[in-house]
């Protein structure tokens, strides 16, 4: 089980704060913070191209409230690897509020789909992302373990977190699963009534 070292999320100042899952009503909100955290041309980034039409995994995409305040969200995509097309997950986009970081909900929002993905028998997790916040969670440098992003120019950031034994041996390129229908996609794009953003 999967325990945040440096502090405990779940005691530290927790009353006024709690993690629900992600909901079509919610997802506008949620692509609104993240636009607020990582800036609109985020949708550029490579590992874009791996979400894009593509039904993300509900069961794991989570959002994180503070004193009522939607203050973080976590979303997970299902992704195939190498040329036996392993399933895996890409985690992605984390993002907590600029005004709500740093008291613990990034860790939160980790622990909780973490050991979620481990119950549901996912093999392997991968992301981009800053190493020096994803190695607390156990994630390791992909690439000299094989595996690689196309069109990733940085490399060093993609990184891993296997859930079951021998992933590490079998290192590949991610590519895309199969995408959806416009219709099923259609709920993340429903407008946000006034006064719940
Ligand atoms: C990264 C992020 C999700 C973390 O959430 P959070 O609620 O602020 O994090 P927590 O309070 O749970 O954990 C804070 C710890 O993470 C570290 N941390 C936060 N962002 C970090 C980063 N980009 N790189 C390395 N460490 C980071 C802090 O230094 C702190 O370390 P400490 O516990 O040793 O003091 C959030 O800060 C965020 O959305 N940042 C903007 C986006 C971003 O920078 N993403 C980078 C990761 S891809």
């Amino acid at each position: 089980m999967l325990t945040n070292q440096t502090r405990n999320p779940l005691s530290v100042e927790a009353t006024k704060r709690h993690l629900e899952l992600e909901t079509p009503v919610i997802s506008t909100r949620v692509e609104r913070l993240y636009d607020d955290v990582f800036g609109v041309g985020r949708r550029h980034k490579a590992s874009y191209t791996f979400r894009d039409s593509i039904a993300q995994s509900r069961d794991l995409s989570w959002v994180a409230y503070e004193e009522g305040e939607l203050a973080g969200a976590i979303r997970y995509w299902p992704i195939a690897v190498g040329p036996s097309k392993r399933p895996a997950l890409l985690l992605g986009p984390l993002a907590v509020a600029s005004h709500r970081a740093g008291r613990g909900l990034g860790s939160l929002l980790m622990i909780k789909t973490l050991n979620l993905a481990a119950r549901l028998g996912h093999s392997m997790i991968l992301l981009v992302g800053d190493p020096g916040f994803y190695r607390r969670f156990g994630f390791l440098p992909a690439s000299p373990w094989g595996f690689s992003m196309p069109g990733e120019t940085r490399p060093e950031r993609l990184q891993l977190l296997p859930l079951r034994q021998g992933q590490l041996t079998c290192g590949g390129e991610i590519e895309r699963v199969q995408p959806v229908s416009a219709t099923v996609l259609a709920w993340r794009h429903q407008p946000v009534p006034a006064g719940r953003r």
